[in-house]
């Protein structure tokens, strides 16, 4: 119950982000100050970024819904594929962002590791699928999408750091790692979990 609670709200926020990308990206007279800077000074790796980091992020909450891929299996498929391309898109863009990102060298590191990561588990996902493995592609999905997630996770820790009047540098700096890195715990933590129930009933 409580994970499907966590789940749910996640998605919502999920939403939330990628409309937010896409007023960005449609509506010049919406763009924070920030983001229309990044757009004039890298106009390719930006756009490419937010239009992937969109798709990727409505397209994976609905892919980890159970009772849609069940009910749905083209549609589980056709939406797959289109999250693998809108993560290749997304994440080779902010792998390039990442070492023009605020914050000096430790969030450049910390967006670049984790665009190297997010590109890694969606496309060793996608090998798995390829060759069969249905239990290790769910595995590798779900850390995919638990670091997609963490364009949520950001943009819950900054307005809070903002709002306890952290310093903004070292408070984006500690974020470009803090917005990613618990996530994968998180879903390494559901996994074990799953594994070990898996193995109880076998
Ligand atoms: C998971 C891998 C991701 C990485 C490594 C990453 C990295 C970055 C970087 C480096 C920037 C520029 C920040 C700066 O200049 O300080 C950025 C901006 C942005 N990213 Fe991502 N990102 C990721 C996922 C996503 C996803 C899934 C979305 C969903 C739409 C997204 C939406 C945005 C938006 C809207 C901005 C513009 C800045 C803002 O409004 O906060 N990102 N990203």
């Amino acid at each position: 119950m409580l994970r499907k609670v966590v789940w749910t709200v996640m998605a919502l926020l999920a939403f939330v982000v990628a409309i937010y990308a896409a007023a960005a990206l449609a509506l010049p007279g919406f763009r924070p100050p920030f983001v229309g800077d990044l757009i004039d000074r890298t106009p390719l790796p930006a756009f490419g970024h937010l239009l992937g980091g969109l798709v990727a992020i409505a397209a994976g909450a609905l892919q980890v819904n159970s009772r849609i891929r069940n009910r749905f299996l083209n549609f589980h498929r056709w939406l797959g594929r289109t999250y693998v391309i809108a993560v290749l898109v997304g994440g080779l863009s902010a792998f390039a962002l990442a070492f023009r990102s605020s914050g000096g060298m430790a969030a450049h590191f910390g967006f670049g590791l984790l665009a190297i990561c997010w590109l890694t588990s969606t496309i060793v996902a996608y090998f798995c699928i390829r060759r069969g493995d249905e239990d290790s592609h769910r595995d590798w999905m779900l850390r995919s999408y638990g670091l997609t997630l963490a364009a949520v996770t950001l943009r819950i820790y900054l307005p809070i750091s903002q709002a306890a009047g952290l310093e903004f540098e070292p408070a984006y700096q500690t974020i470009s790692w803090l917005c990613w890195v618990p996530n994968l715990v998180v879903v390494e933590w559901l996994l074990v979990r799953r594994h070990g129930r898996a193995a109880a009933i076998a």
